[in-house]
């Protein structure tokens, strides 16, 4: 089976054209395009996202099938009547995400499945996230088998829109056990990063600066709060650590390089610790024998690193995704509109944003 499967759900016009056989998956072709208007602004507008993806959506379709092999079929008489193969389904994201970016994409699959009469499957983008990690390698044309799901999992979400853990009962089965109550982890990544004036997009700066900031071996007495450790619940917040960050600076203005690298490590230790123990106690709960990582900030080599080290000492594996595919990307549309094509048994709160219908 073929699919080529569409992700527009914010910033990134993603299309991706994927072979399947069985448990096997042979990626044909992976197109990202990172919008980077964005970056003077400091965030993600939805009406520039939506005039970009509109702008870039054709020649990103037009990239996949040229590094699929595949010359775009051109009239609908060729594919229908089987004269020539394309592809069998058109895997695109639903929701949730940013309204104006969702619909260039679903508008676009609409289109080529009119054109071609090929069925859609809807796919919710963090069911893709979820499910990425299943991936273990990642070469365009090589045939890779996927890691089986686990009977017994907890996947971890962790990006610019949201923080989740999640109960995995097989493929399809999820129940979200905690959620951020305000900023998910990325958006604080991001909003501390503008903070200290670090260029966007900001994770990966910040990392950068923790990252030199540990090697530094300097001792300091700053510690930002660990907010809702001990709540008791899987729920998280960050936009109480946001705040107590921007007091310091407000208190402590930022005198050299030193300052920024002190405070960008004491917020990804607080915010990571918070993760991670979280992490811990829904495995120990639920009597998990792996987490799946997923999102944006499964790129952060920190989380990595200590969720490695959870998973040595409390007896679990992680999955982690692939670096190509942490951040937003087709291919991961399109495993999960492999895996559970029909997207049945998704609880509500899972679905596609609520007044979006397909
Ligand atoms: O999953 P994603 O690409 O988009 C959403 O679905 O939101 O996640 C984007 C988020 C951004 O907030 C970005 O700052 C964050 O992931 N991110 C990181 C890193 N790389 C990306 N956060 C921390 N450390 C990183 N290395
Ligand atoms: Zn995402």
């Amino acid at each position: 089976m073929r699919i080529l499967s569409i992700e527009t759900s914010c910033d990134d016009t993603g299309i991706a054209i994927i072979q399947y056989s069985g448990n096997n998956i042979t990626i044909l072709s992976n197109i990202v395009n990172t919008q980077t208007i964005h970056a003077g602004y400091g965030g993600v507008f939805p009406a520039m996202a939506k005039r970009e993806h509109i702008a870039n959506i054709q020649g990103v379709y037009e990239e996949a099938c040229k590094q699929a092999g595949i010359v775009p079929p051109s009239d609908k008489g060729e594919v229908a009547e089987g004269r020539r193969g394309f592809v069998d389904a058109i895997a695109v994201t639903v929701g949730p995400g940013l309204e104006p970016s969702l619909w260039v994409g679903i508008t676009f699959a609409k289109e080529l499945s009119d054109k071609f009469n090929i069925p859609i499957i809807k796919v919710n983008h963090m069911e893709g996230h979820l499910l990425s990690s299943l991936l273990p390698t990642y070469e365009i044309g090589k045939e890779t088998e996927f890691r089986a799901m686990p009977q017994k999992a907890i996947s971890l979400l962790v990006s610019g829109g949201h923080t989740q853990l999640v109960h995995i009962d097989g493929v399809g089965n999820y129940n979200i056990i905690g959620t951020t109550l305000d900023d998910a982890v990325g958006e604080a990544f991001d909003k501390v990063a503008r903070m200290l004036d670090l260029p966007y997009p900001c994770g990966p700066a910040i990392s950068k600066l923790a990252e030199a900031y540990r090697s530094k071996n300097i001792k300091t007495e700053l510690k930002f709060p660990r907010p809702m450790l001990h709540s008791g619940d899987y729920n998280f917040s960050f936009s109480g650590l946001k705040t107590s960050i921007l007091y310091h600076i407000r208190d402590n203005p930022i005198q050299n390089e030193d300052d920024k690298m002190t405070i960008a490590c004491e917020f990804e230790n607080a915010a990571i610790e918070v993760i991670v123990k979280k992490t811990i106690k829904a495995v120990e709960e639920y009597g998990a024998t792996h987490v799946l990582l997923g999102g944006g900030v499964a790129a952060n080599k920190y989380l990595q690193n200590e969720l490695d080290r959870a998973g040595i000492e409390n007896g679990f594996t992680i999955y982690h995704p692939v670096q190509q595919i942490t951040g937003d990307n087709a291919l991961m549309i399109s495993i999960a509109g492999y895996f559970n094509p029909n997207n049945k048994k998704i609880p509500d709160e899972l679905k596609a944003i609520g007044n979006l219908k397909v």
